[in-house]
């Protein structure tokens, strides 16, 4: 990560921390971004903040405990008050796509449960429409139907691979990820129930369900800033 990304990721994260009241249960998202909202959080923990975190996933989990964030399961706090999460890109429409860290599957059921999302991103993941790739966790049963029903949508799969572990990446779940190239995807919310539907699929990285309670924080290399959603 060079400085510019460090320093705006950081204003956001700093910035989502603000938002975070006594109390309150909150989803802890996955990735770079929301770590910076986790130190600001355990930071103002030991000022005396009382709150539970709920992490997406080990990282997230190890992270939450390092930042000395007491964690908490859905099983105990079934509607936090408030996810914090990152993004890989987002419309003006705050459809997105995230699992670049394979974590979008809970980071999915944490969001989708929680009374209010932020997400934080730093300038270079805004774009008008949405192109990167869409990750697809995948019950390894399932692997190659999944890829057929994927080229069936138009899409073209990739196995996601380890980078210090050889062969497929596994998911804190146990499962695989298949990366989708769909190009621009003008439809995203289509798109995001075909994948849905696929049998063995688990969850896709579009998020498009969520818009209405999600709020968008830009950071950048000297300030961080809400962001107005396009109707
Ligand atoms: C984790 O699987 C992802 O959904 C991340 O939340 C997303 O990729 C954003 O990560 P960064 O904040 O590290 O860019």
């Amino acid at each position: 990560m060079d400085e510019t990304s460090r320093f705006a990721k950081k204003n956001a994260g700093i910035l989502a921390a603000d938002k975070v009241k006594d109390g309150m249960v909150v989803g802890l998202g996955t990735g770079s971004t929301i770590f910076f909202a986790m130190e600001a959080l355990g930071l103002r923990i030991n000022e005396g903040l009382s709150i539970y975190g709920i992490p997406t996933s080990y990282q997230a989990e190890f992270r939450a405990r390092s930042y000395g964030i007491p964690v908490t399961t859905l099983c105990e706090h079934p509607t936090p008050d408030l996810t914090i999460d990152g993004a890989d890109q987002v419309n003006p429409y705050f459809q997105m796509i995230k699992g670049r860290g394979a974590a979008q599957t809970r980071e999915k059921v944490v969001a989708y449960s929680s009374k209010e999302l932020i997400i934080v991103i730093d300038e270079t993941k805004q774009t008008k429409v949405l192109n990167t790739l869409v990750p697809l966790e995948v019950l390894p049963f399932a692997l190659k139907p999944c890829m057929d029903a994927i080229i069936e949508a138009n899409g073209m799969p990739t196995i996601r691979t380890g980078q210090k572990k050889d062969g497929p990446v596994i998911t804190d779940n146990g499962n695989f990820i298949i990366d989708c190239d769909f190009g621009e995807i003008h439809e995203p919310e289509r798109v995001e129930d075909k994948l849905t539907f696929i049998p063995g699929s688990l969850s896709s990285g579009l998020f498009t369900k969520c818009i209405s309670k999600t709020k968008v924080i830009v950071g950048h290399a000297d300030k961080a800033v809400f962001v107005e959603r396009k109707v």
